[in-house]
């Protein structure tokens, strides 16, 4: 994962790299580090921890010069230590590198370089400053190096560089990582998500898979793989609608959750005829396919059952990170539907990249847009959620349920009055978060000390049990299992005990009258059971109340409490909900 930025122009390096970065921490915060080349000479600091650890201790705003990149690090190859942390240099310290992704041959090309070159980290990435390091010492230019580089390396990355004896440049390259040039008058940028922009400049270069960038002060010069230069001329970018700032809230987590009404307003306004073309393209087929990960793949399964209830259509959902492993079962009458905040999730990529060469047809749900996921696709439908700040995804789950239900309804010829329903929903929504207050704050304080959560559900609910377990986990760190209701006598009811926190998403719907004898099940045990529901039941300890919708509109309204209860927790707890440990919201390594 990791973001990396860079910048040459006018203004102080540091101060640009150390804002544009910390746009970027949502890919990562294990450590962070940025370089600055002053009078012939690199300057860098980098050590282990956030953005904002890492500045106070090495004082990176201090490092002098217009022109530098910077990395924010999500560890894969090597632990959490200064010496990991970028950028990484040459033995020389004359040449400094920031990459995202993963270097597969690394441990090839390190015993390669070992007998001439010091290696300092344990990280694949190291491999690059030497290797251009051995290209530069045979003449060639810094970008000539690069792509030499290239060349020589498997898997997948985005790197910058910089050289103290060729000071008026930046040289990038990028490969199943993405890569994003800024232009201003004031200097030109580079990082991994045009969001590091965000307040700087609306006037972006896409780089494609497989380019290498020269970007000086006053241009850039793009080279495809041959070698040869490309023309591409800047875009306009209006991508993030939303703030960036906290606001009022205390965290981003509990303002986007927040967000969500104005977000599935958002997500409604679609150009009806792409809407319509992509209906019509999986009337087309025989298989639908939902691939997605994480939150976005507990939205595909709700989008499963919209779209048997609504049209009649049968879909598969199979994780991204499993999808290689039906690749045989793919081929040109096959649709998949990929779902992704981000659009770079490497396991989503990977299996639209071999869905396509077995010639199915690819349909995303995307937030980002311009991501490497957009543009592998046939068609696009996007989110319009504004930036997602937060690690644990919510605005953006509900946005892709919008979708969902919108593509559910143009299938079935129905489409102006799924936008109706959508509509009457999301005032509902409105003001059941006003409503909320307190409800889940106290719940959470009482529930402070449990460690085990169990989420049950049925039908078209049991995917937010999954996601409302998911949540938990994800911010408070406390141990949550989500499943189907009826699962639960296969196994899990041995784990219920007295006072066991059973969580029951049992709205007033086709569910409701089969859940309770679940529910009782784990009540005759001791449950401590937390109904979520618009009908209250005897059988509940607590009842989160929600308002009544359309059965089949369920899950955005249940979901919200318990988005507000996994927050509540973790900051009952002491943690910061918006950068768990461990995670992060753009998983770009497979
Ligand atoms: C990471 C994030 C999750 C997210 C998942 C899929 O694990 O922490 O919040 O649901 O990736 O991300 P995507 O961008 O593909 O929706």
């Amino acid at each position: 994962m990791c973001g990396i930025v860079g910048y040459i122009g006018e203004k102080p390096a540091a101060s640009v790299l150390l804002d544009t970065l910390s746009r970027l921490e949502y890919r990562g915060y294990d450590s962070a580090g940025i370089a600055t080349l002053y009078q012939g000479q690199i300057h860098a600091g980098k050590d282990a921890g956030s953005l904002m650890e890492v500045v106070a201790k090495q004082h990176l705003d201090m490092l002098p010069g217009n022109i530098g990149i910077g990395h924010t690090r999500w560890a894969t190859h090597g632990g959490i230590s200064a010496a990991n942390a970028h950028p990484h240099m040459d033995c020389d310290n004359e040449i400094a590198v920031v990459h995202n992704g993963i270097i597969e041959n690394y441990e090839i090309l390190r015993q390669r370089l070992k007998g001439t070159h010091r290696f300092l980290s344990q990280t694949d990435s190291e491999v690059i400053p030497h290797l251009l390091d051995e290209y530069v010492h045979t003449g060639l230019s810094l970008e000539q190096a690069l792509q030499k580089v290239v060349k020589e390396l498997e898997g997948s990355y985005a790197i910058l560089a910089i050289s103290s004896r060729e000071p008026d440049k930046i040289v990038g390259a990028r490969r199943e990582s993405p890569l994003i040039i800024g232009i201003s008058p004031e200097g030109n940028y580079l990082a991994s998500d045009a969001l590091a922009f965000h307040g700087i400049t609306d006037r972006v270069i896409l780089i494609e898979e497989g380019e290498c960038v020269v970007v000086t002060r006053v241009g850039v010069s793009i080279y495809n793989e041959s070698g040869e230069k490309v023309k591409r001329a800047p875009i306009k970018t209006d991508w993030y609608h939303g703030e960036l700032s906290k606001g009022l809230y205390d965290y981003f987590m509990l303002k986007e959750i927040h967000e969500q009404p104005a977000a599935i307003r958002r997500a409604v306004c679609q150009e009806t005829a792409e809407v319509m073309a992509i209906a019509a393209e999986i009337r087309r087929v025989k298989h639908v396919v939902f691939t997605a990960c994480g939150t976005s793949r507990h939205a595909a399964l709700i989008g499963r059952y919209v779209f048997s209830k609504v049209a009649g259509i049968f879909g598969e959902v199979v994780m991204a990170s499993e999808f290689e492993y039906f690749i045989e079962s793919v081929d040109s009458q096959t649709l998949v539907l990929a779902i992704s905040q981000s659009g770079e999730t490497a396991d989503v990529l990977d299996g639209v990249r071999r869905a396509k060469v077995k010639g199915a047809k690819i349909i995303s749900l995307v937030n980002t847009v311009d991501s490497s996921l957009a543009r592998l696709s046939d068609r696009v439908l996007y989110m319009k959620s504004g930036p997602e700040v937060g690690v644990a995804a919510t605005k953006t789950f509900t946005a892709q349920l919008t979708l969902l239900y919108l593509l559910a309804f143009a299938l079935a010829d129905k489409y102006e009055e799924g936008k109706n329903q959508l509509t009457s929903v999301t005032a509902k929504i409105e003001e059941s978060l006003v409503a909320d207050a307190d409800e889940t704050n106290d719940l959470a304080l009482k529930l402070k000390n449990q460690h085990d959560f169990y989420f049950i559900a049925r039908g078209i609910n049991f995917a937010v049990a999954a996601e409302g377990a998911l949540k938990l986990k994800e911010v408070a760190y406390v141990h949550a299992e989500g499943m189907p209701a009826g699962e639960l006598k296969h196994g899990t009811l041995a784990l219920i005990d007295r006072g066991t926190p059973v969580v029951a998403i049992c709205p007033h719907d086709y569910t409701f009258d089969e859940i309770l004898p679940n529910i009782a099940e784990t009540a005759a045990r001791g449950a401590y059971v937390i109904g979520v529901s618009d009908k209250f039941e005897s059988l509940f300890n607590e009842w989160i109340r929600i308002p009544p919708v359309p059965e089949l509109f369920y899950p955005l309204v249940t979901i919200i409490p318990l988005q507000l209860f996994a927050y509540h927790s973790a900051v009952f707890r002491a943690l910061d909900p918006d950068k768990p440990r461990n995670l992060a919201k753009s998983v770009t390594v497979k």
